[in-house]
């Protein structure tokens, strides 16, 4: 089977969260399930540069007003097409912001051009490939089963994955005859969204089936609490949305070959790990000590419950705890979490950064994890704790949910206890939440018990993979695969 994946950012080349490393990584595992997956992408600096002999299998004199080329290439194990149109990809700033951290103006024209070709390749415009199905990941791909659907063309299957439904992509409706769609596809049908162009409501219309990160969420983006608007839509199509987990790629989260770390170590054998807690509190400034050390590798951002963390800090601190945080994000979370350390030097540091090496090495040298969201479509971050022996400390949604198993009494007797998870999500209970971390910590045969029971968790792409293979199948015309 052949499969088009089309995303804003992939793993190792462009990231800015999870979606780059979901990516990356599930082609590589459906692989495995026979799939053969390529994976178009804006022609982002980064991605240009990484491109070593690129083939040119398709140019555009005007894709939607814009001069253009498709590029073929592997990287990394990747099959690559990379939309490549300078106009619109050539930026000095990130793949959606500018260097100010504000929306590009031309957003809705620089994805509505990477959707444009997603369906175009969908349709069989590349000279020696077309895929059976195409894979379309969050707003910025929105369009391809839009226009797959109002093309004059065969129709081709396609799913669409939603990672966070925070993020709609709705541009005002002067941009909608720029799209080169049929005016009937103004329409609640279609990309219409409350007068609007609404690209993730558009794929969420369109797509034959849609699928979001976890069971969880996909139960709670059907409530309006969670569902930001789009539930109406979401409940009419509840019999074709789909819950699937993610997975990691656990050879570049393997804390046995990990070359970003200080000490490797097995799931077997924690004694070295204590050598990774020296260097993290060395990069972050902190005492040395043997307490409790907690990290936040995250968007410092609501949805992450970062302000929250922010309000903890002095507990956490009285409670002899220590604290790193690696993250950017919103101006006053940075500033709280800033003064924070600030109160407390050498119990708290923070790095205001991106720095892909240095999260590996705080969850192979934190004793755990906080991640307190407030909604989490699947999170990654519990996932590489669970791998690396550092402990998540989560709230009790979405993914989080599903994937890490609270240290209840129950799940302690059982030894089935992979973290510590709490709820609602609101101050008390999350500062009631890391003092029973805390108490735990101190219990050091429990405590090693629940970071070998995370390790043992199966958290691969391998059983995630083979449901997305399914899926696929389930779309096809009948015995074509
Ligand atoms: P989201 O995609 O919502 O931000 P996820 O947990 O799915 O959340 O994915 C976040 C990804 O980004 C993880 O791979 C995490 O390790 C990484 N990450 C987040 N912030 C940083 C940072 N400041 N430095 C390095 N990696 C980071
Ligand atoms: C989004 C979500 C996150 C998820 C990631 C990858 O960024 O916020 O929960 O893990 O996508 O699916």
């Amino acid at each position: 089977m052949k499969v088009l994946s089309v995303a804003s950012e992939i793993y190792p080349l462009i990231k800015t969260g999870g979606l780059a490393d979901v990516a990356g990584a599930l082609p590589l595992a459906l692989q495995k399930q026979g799939v053969a997956t390529r994976t178009l992408v804006p022609g982002h600096p980064a991605v240009m540069k990484a491109l070593q002999a690129p083939v040119l299998s398709l140019q555009y004199e005007d894709l939607l007003g814009v001069r253009a080329e498709i590029l073929e290439a592997e990287v990394a194990g990747l099959k690559l097409l990379v939309l490549n149109a300078p106009d619109l990809f050539d930026r000095a700033g990130g793949p959606y912001l500018d260097q100010n951290g504000k929306d590009y103006g031309d957003n809705w024209l620089r994805f509505a051009a990477l959707s444009r070709a997603g369906a175009d390749i969908a349709q069989g415009r590349l000279p020696d490939w077309q895929p059976d199905l195409v894979h379309v990941h969050d707003w910025q791909t929105g369009l391809v089963p839009a226009y797959l659907r109002y093309d004059a063309a065969p129709a081709v299957p396609s799913v669409m994955t939603i990672h966070n439904i925070a993020f709609q992509g709705n541009f005002g409706r002067e941009i909608f005859p720029r799209l080169g769609l049929p005016p009937h596809a103004f329409d609640l049908e279609g990309v219409e969204y409350y007068g609007q162009v609404g690209y993730l409501k558009a794929g969420i219309q369109t797509a034959w089936a849609v699928s979001t990160v976890s069971p969880s969420y996909a139960e709670e983006i059907l409530t309006p609490e969670f569902g930001m608007g789009l539930e109406g839509l979401l409940n009419r199509r509840a019999s074709d949305l789909h819950g699937i987990v993610n997975g990691i790629d656990t050879d570049v989260w393997d804390p046995q070959a990990d070359t970003s770390i200080a000490k490797n170590y097995a799931a077997g054998d924690l004694k070295t790990r204590p050598a990774n807690k020296r260097a993290v509190e060395a990069q972050f400034g902190l005492v040395e000590d043997d307490g409790p050390l907690f990290c936040v590798i995250s968007r410092l951002t609501w949805q992450k419950g970062m302000d929250l963390v922010a309000q903890l800090a002095d507990d956490m601190v009285a409670q002899g705890a220590r604290l790193a945080v690696l993250g950017s994000g919103d101006a006053d979370l940075v500033g709280a979490l800033q003064a924070a350390a600030a109160r407390h030097p050498g119990r708290i540091g923070i790095a205001v950064t991106y720095n892909e090496p240095l999260s590996h090495l705080m969850q192979a040298g934190c004793d755990a994890i906080l991640i307190p969201s407030r909604f989490e479509p699947c999170g990654l971050t519990q996932l590489y704790g669970l791998r690396y022996g550092c402990v998540p400390v989560v709230s009790r949604t979405g993914g989080l949910n599903d994937t890490v198993i609270d240290a209840n009494p129950a799940a302690l007797a059982a030894k089935s206890a992979t973290g510590v998870s709490f709820g609602p999500v609101t101050l008390d209970s999350m500062r009631r939440a890391v003092r029973r971390a805390i108490r735990l910590y101190h219990d050091p045969k429990t405590w090693l018990q629940i970071q070998k029971q995370g390790m043992k968790s199966d958290v691969s792409w391998e059983k995630s993979a083979a449901i997305y293979a399914d899926l696929y199948s389930s779309l096809l015309p009948k015995g074509s695969h």
